[in-house]
């Protein structure tokens, strides 16, 4: 495994490899590696003559500096699960200074409103700060495809919508949310519950597909009373948000449209974690 914090001896690694056209995989994380990380490397490792892994924590991404400093940073270990994993994974895990290059400045994107829905709507300039270390990474690494859970769905879409606008010759894959066996969505937040609270959680993804034969038999309304009924003796959770949107706009369903593609979005606070998820609805 070769590790780079270095930019330019990234660039140079990968240069014959551009040069020779051959496919470059790219998966961009923020450390703290678990299974749903690694499943997306297997995917890009699958479709990639070589694969490239970002560990960075972003931070014009991150709203409040108490968040940022508090996010998990565990290096040697993510590189021993990387490295258990397959030892032909290229890493960078550049410092600060040298992908931002001493301006720690988001650029600002217009995502066509995308970043106005759920999660950006609470989280001022998360979604630029996004965009702007993606765009950043994607430049270093001239990836031909790059990976993207759908764990965080919203996210997926901007760099969709950030790739087209820019017209960059990348194709985005979005790859399936790695779960718990009990059907938690894996998060490096899942650490900070108790062994109950993370079986509790099971409740999220048995409530979603439930939700999903709801939404089919029935509409959004239906769908939208059956989870907030279902949380609402829950003593444990509470429930932020579940919203039934529209996937490509994000924009919030209050009925289903004919020829529309519809998901429903949760996120719950168990034990003071904030946990998301989401479920495609047909
Ligand atoms: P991070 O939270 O580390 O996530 C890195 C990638 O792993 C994201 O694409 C995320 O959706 C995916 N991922 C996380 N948990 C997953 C799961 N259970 N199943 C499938 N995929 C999962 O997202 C970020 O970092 C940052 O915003 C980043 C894109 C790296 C920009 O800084």
């Amino acid at each position: 495994m070769k590790v780079f914090h270095a930019q330019s001896q990234l660039k140079q690694q990968l240069q014959p490899f551009i040069q020779a056209k051959q496919t470059i995989g790219f998966v961009p994380t923020m450390g703290a590696i678990h299974k749903g990380h690694l499943s997306l490397l297997e995917q890009a490792m699958n479709e990639n003559d070589v694969v490239v892994m970002s560990i960075f924590v972003n931070p014009t991404q991150f709203n409040n500096s108490e968040d940022l400093a508090k996010y998990p940073r565990t290096l040697e270990k993510d590189l021993g699960l990387i490295e258990a994993l397959s030892d032909k994974i290229i890493v960078y895990a550049p410092t600060v200074d040298d992908i931002y290059e001493g301006n720690t400045v988001a650029q600002h994107f217009d995502y066509d409103g995308l970043d106005n829905e759920m999660e950006g709507s609470n989280r001022p300039g998360h979604f630029n700060g996004v965009g702007t270390i993606v765009k950043k990474l994607f430049e270093i690494a001239q990836p031909t495809k790059a990976y993207f859970g759908e764990k965080d769905f919203q996210q997926l879409q901007i760099i969709r919508k950030m790739v087209e606008k820019n017209n960059m010759n990348i194709d985005v894959v979005g790859c399936p949310i790695f779960r718990e066996a009990n059907g938690l969505a894996m998060s490096s937040r899942n650490e900070r519950l108790s062994a109950q609270a993370k079986d509790k959680a099971a409740l999220i993804y048995k409530t979603l597909k439930a939700a999903k034969t709801v939404f089919s038999e029935k509409d959004v309304k239906d769908s939208v009373n059956f989870v907030a009924y279902a949380f609402e003796n829950e003593a444990d959770f509470k429930l932020e948000y579940f919203i039934i949107a529209d996937e490509a706009s994000l924009k919030t369903a209050t009925e289903k449209e004919a020829d529309k593609k519809y998901r429903a979005f949760i996120v719950v606070h168990i034990e003071g974690v904030r946990l998301i998820d989401n479920i495609t609805l047909n």
